[in-house]
């Protein structure tokens, strides 16, 4: 059954003395527990895309809805800014305190919530992702996935039905990266948290249930991960590339190796591999 969290109609923005839209003509509807990636080449819009999801930005034209409610006044943007929340790059620009439970707290504080609420559900987020243990640490004292995951837990612990993540993986390591990634991955199977999962890692976007390609403003693809990277002449023209293992299955199939279509990660590149006689 259809239960949209995310409608936008013909959404549009663009920043003043700008000559062209950042975001032109985005119709699109995301279901509750959706979990959505979107890529696209620098410049194609995404960040916008995103700052509109969380009324950080109002749009100049059409209409959206994020968790049944169109931003018009400053009021609503505090209600879509607290079912949104939203998880930046840069780790460092996001932690405002000098102790992590403190730093998780500072959103809620900002609401007005009562002292012995903000203890609850800032011992349960940090718990949720597995920080509770440096609950009263120096973010500074932390790895960049850590940190990562204390800004998570600040945004969880606002109760969000919505998180957005804008490439906060891109500057984490490997290890970082992954450890993020999954509990992204986690909040949305477990807790039916709707995620909006921006990145430049085809891999990650691959595991999407959905996945949107942004292109000059403009949604210029969409649809299962599969079906979207199957159109490997349109992505690459749209300045993007195919996950490794669906060009080493590419490769593999040249060199006479029977494998099927639609291999996309290292999970069912080993499954395939191993059925091989
Ligand atoms: N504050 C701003 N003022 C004016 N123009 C802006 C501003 N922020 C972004 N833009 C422009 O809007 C367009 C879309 O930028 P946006 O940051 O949304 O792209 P993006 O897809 O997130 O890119 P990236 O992959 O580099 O993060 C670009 O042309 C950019 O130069
Ligand atoms: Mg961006």
């Amino acid at each position: 059954m259809s239960n949209p969290i995310i409608e936008a109609h013909n959404v549009c923005f663009q920043y003043e003395d700008a000559a062209a839209p950042a975001v032109k003509d985005v119709s699109l509807t995301v279901e509750a527990g959706e979990f959505v990636a979107i890529l696209g080449r620098n410049g194609s819009g995404k960040s916008t895309f995103a700052k509109l999801l969380n009324a950080l930005l109002l749009p100049t034209g059409g209409t959206l809805r994020v968790n049944g409610l169109e931003a018009r006044t400053e009021d609503d943007c505090y209600e879509v800014r607290r079912s949104c929340g939203m998880v930046f790059q840069n780790p460092d620009n996001q932690i405002v305190a000098t102790i992590v439970e403190e730093d998780c707290a500072f959103g809620l504080e900002n609401l007005g919530t009562p002292p012995e609420e903000i203890r609850r559900r800032v011992d349960e987020a940090l718990l949720d992702v597995g920080m509770a243990e440096q609950a009263g640490a120096s973010p500074s004292m932390l790895s960049g996935g850590q940190k990562q995951r204390v800004a998570v837990a600040g945004v969880l612990a606002m109760r969000p039905r919505i998180i957005v993540f804008d490439e906060s993986t891109a500057m984490l390591d490997p290890v970082g990266r992954r450890d993020v990634f999954e509990l992204a991955r986690r909040l949305n199977r477990e807790e039916g948290i709707t995620i909006v999962w921006i990145t430049h890692f085809m891999e990650e976007a691959a595991l999407a249930d959905r996945l949107l390609v942004m292109d000059r403003g403009r949604v210029a693809l969409a649809g299962a991960p599969r079906e979207v990277f199957a159109q490997v002449d349109r992505i690459m023209k749209l300045g993007l590339d195919v996950p490794e293992m669906m060009k080493l299955a590419a490769r593999l199939r040249r060199a006479g190796v029977k494998l099927p279509e639609g291999i996309m990660t290292v999970d069912e590149m080993a499954v395939e591999l191993c059925r091989l006689k």
